[in-house]
């Protein structure tokens, strides 16, 4: 098994090419929450590790994608800084399609999910700071990066993680708005709080497919939301590169002394 890679991408719907790397090598790293299977490789001579979310051919719905594991895994591996993408719907009128944010909040709508690695016993009990849940280092990287590209981009956003695998009703969204929220998914709790867990970094490349229900002129549809992310896939692709580029894969961040996973259970 690889160690010692310290950058890896989570990839959600519509980023499924770990083509971005060279010598990519697919692994299946064991955790005692289940199998992973992931691909390691290298982009300018850095190791970084490419995982599907969804699975390559999107065949885990966002409410049973065993997101313990899948930390777990990265952190197996050593990883310390995770960029992740996740396609959202808007509810802010000036995030628009095509925008990307580095969002810095989340609403936790989520029903059903395992959301910790600390299920008390012999694993302990952790009540974790989520004063900051994604990492303002890797957001300012980010940030950087897309401003570097030309990209619309957006430093920071409110989340709405709702549990799926249905879209939101219009009340919903109603509610989500008026509750603060810029940007409804499906994905990112626990994914951010368990990264946080494990003392990873972890930021996500939010990009906008579609306004949310109610505020969009059409019903919507999976395939409107695949389709718009393929067709941001380059740009997507660009970020990532420019952002593995800038991170210090040595570097050293509040978010990795948060108590937690050590990567050899
Ligand atoms: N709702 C929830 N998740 C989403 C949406 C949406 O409108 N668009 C992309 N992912």
């Amino acid at each position: 098994m690889a160690v010692d890679v310290r950058i890896a991408v989570i990839a959600g719907t519509g980023v499924y090419d770990p083509n971005i790397m060279t010598n990519v090598r697919d692994e299946t790293v064991n955790t005692p929450y289940g199998d992973v299977q992931l691909s390691v490789g290298n982009y300018r001579g850095k190791p970084l590790a490419f995982m599907n979310r969804h699975r390559e051919d999107h065949s885990v719905p966002p409410h049973l994608v065993n997101y313990r594991a899948n930390i777990a895994a990265l952190k197996k591996l050593g990883v310390k800084s995770v960029i992740a993408t996740a396609a959202v719907g808007s509810l802010n009128p000036s995030m628009q399609p095509g925008h990307f944010i580095f969002v810095d909040q989340f609403l936790d709508f989520t029903k059903a999910r395992q959301q910790t690695f600390f299920e008390g016993g012999a694993s302990g009990v952790v009540h974790l700071d989520m004063t900051e849940p994604y990492c303002p280092e890797l957001r300012e990287i980010l940030l950087q990066a897309s401003k570097s590209l030309g990209f619309s981009a957006h430093p920071a956003g409110t989340y709405v993680c709702t549990e799926g695998p249905r879209f939101e009703t219009p009340a919903e969204i109603k509610m989500y708005r008026l509750l603060g929220g810029d940007l409804v998914g499906m994905t990112s709790v626990p994914e951010a709080t368990l990264a946080r867990e494990a003392g990873m970094c972890y930021a996500t490349i939010a990009m906008v497919t579609n306004y949310a229900a109610g505020i969009s002129p059409t019903r919507l549809t999976h395939q409107e939301v695949v389709d718009m992310m393929l067709q941001n896939g380059e740009n997507i692709r660009k970020l990532i590169m420019q952002a593995v580029t800038w991170i210090d894969v040595d570097r050293a961040c509040r978010c990795q002394r948060a108590p937690g996973l050590t990567g050899s259970e």
